[in-house]
């Protein structure tokens, strides 16, 4: 039986030279892959209470919302600044490759809530960090952060000290 590692296609210097890209979408395009995907990641989350998954646009849209409906909790989206419409708060952050804006709507986390934020992929650790920060200047409790693959030359976990954060595929 195939392992989720080896659904992930690996693509040198794209986007930029330098680069290896994990390409998550060769682990969706095969439903064998999107399956083991999801269910790996509620595997990771069935012993915790929680109220709210966060993605962050546009992957961790993909794996947040049906890990959010088959265990019967919101989703709330991170986005890029300038796409939610109503009231949001906003923070700038380094990426692998340049600097980005991520924004929440100010009424999508009440204080106490628990959050789990869930994304394909840690390489800085730079939009968590931003992400963590919004969530708890709304008040909300980040009780647990997952990916489906981690960096870890990158040292993104060390942004995030303190926190819960458990991942599926490692690269060194
Ligand atoms: C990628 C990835 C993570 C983030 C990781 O998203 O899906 O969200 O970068 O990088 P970091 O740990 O260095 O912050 P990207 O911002 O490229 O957007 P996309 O999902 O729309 O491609
Ligand atoms: N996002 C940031 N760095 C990445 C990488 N190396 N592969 C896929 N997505 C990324």
């Amino acid at each position: 039986m195939k392992k989720l590692e080896d659904y992930v296609v690996s693509i040198k210097d794209f986007p930029e030279e330098g680069i290896i890209f994990r390409d998550v979408t060769s682990v969706l395009q095969d439903r064998d892959g999107l399956k083991l995907a999801i269910d790996s990641i509620m595997e990771e989350l069935k012993d915790i209470d929680f109220d709210i998954v966060l993605g962050p646009e546009s992957r961790g849209f993909i794996f947040g919302v049906p890990v959010a409906y088959n265990m019967n909790k919101a989703f709330v989206p991170a986005r890029k600044k300038g796409k939610l419409p109503r009231e949001t708060v906003e923070m700038e952050y380094d990426l692998e490759y340049g600097t980005a804006i991520v924004e929440l709507h100010k009424d999508a986390i009440k204080p106490g809530e628990k959050v789990v934020i869930i994304d394909d992929l840690i390489a800085t650790g730079g939009t968590i960090e931003a992400i963590v920060k919004l969530v708890e200047q709304l008040g909300g409790e980040v009780v647990r952060i997952a990916f489906l693959m981690e960096l870890e030359g990158l040292e993104g976990r060390k942004k995030l000290e303190g926190y819960d954060v458990v991942s599926i595929i490692k690269y060194e």
